[in-house]
């Protein structure tokens, strides 16, 4: 059921990082994103795929994690992605990647997700520091890195009123909690 799997689609950031997503699983999430909407049919979204714990490091350092969460740095060593995903756009085909990274991480993390995996989109990057540590030719714009893995960690969705604040937040049991405003609220006309 779509509306089931995108209500456990989250945001997960802490994983069971010894738990390993092979090539094979990362290759079938891209062919998703490959067969997904894209501006004016250019395809131009290139991918780095790596699930060698060695490149998971190199990525991991370069990446800001949960900026609302001050007092949390991130995933510590166990709890790290086991996968990622780097979403490039390729410069030579076009330099206006429209919203296709965006669409092709929602396809990517549906597919995870029912695989009973799980992700987080990062936006925050150490852009030159990747270019660099992956050696990524300068054709291609770093646009987002999607990290993967078999979440640890639970999730809740919270329902606020239109009046209360957006930032997720960890109660004492470390439940991540992320709030949505109400459907009134961002239906802002209906035709019938
Ligand atoms: C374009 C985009 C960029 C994001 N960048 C980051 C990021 O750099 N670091 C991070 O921890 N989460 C990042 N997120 C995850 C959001 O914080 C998350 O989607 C939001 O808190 C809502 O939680 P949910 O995905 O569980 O609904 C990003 C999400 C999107 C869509």
């Amino acid at each position: 059921m779509i509306k089931e799997l995108v209500y456990k689609n989250r945001s997960y950031r802490r994983f069971h990082q010894n738990e390993k997503i092979s090539m094979e699983t990362l290759e079938e999430l891209v062919d998703l994103a490959r067969h997904s909407a894209c501006g004016a049919n250019l395809q131009s979204l290139k991918y780095i795929l790596s699930c060698d714990p060695q490149t998971n490091e190199l990525i991991f350092k370069r990446l800001g994690w949960a900026a609302y969460l001050t007092d949390w740095k991130g995933p510590s060593e166990g709890e790290k992605p086991a996968a990622y995903v780097v979403l490039m756009g390729d410069t030579s085909i076009h330099n206006d990647f429209f919203c296709d990274h965006g669409i092709a991480c929602q396809s990517m993390l549906l597919g995870a997700v029912e695989k009973s995996l799980g992700g987080c989109i990062l936006a925050s990057i150490n852009r030159d520091g990747l270019r660099k540590d992956l050696s990524i030719d300068d054709k291609f714009e770093i646009l987002l890195v999607l990290a993967l893995g078999r979440p640890s960690e639970k999730v809740k969705l919270e329902y606020i009123e239109s009046s209360e604040g957006i930032q997720y937040w960890r109660d004492e049991n470390n439940v991540h909690h992320v709030p949505k405003r109400p459907l009134e609220e961002i239906i802002i006309q209906k035709h019938n």
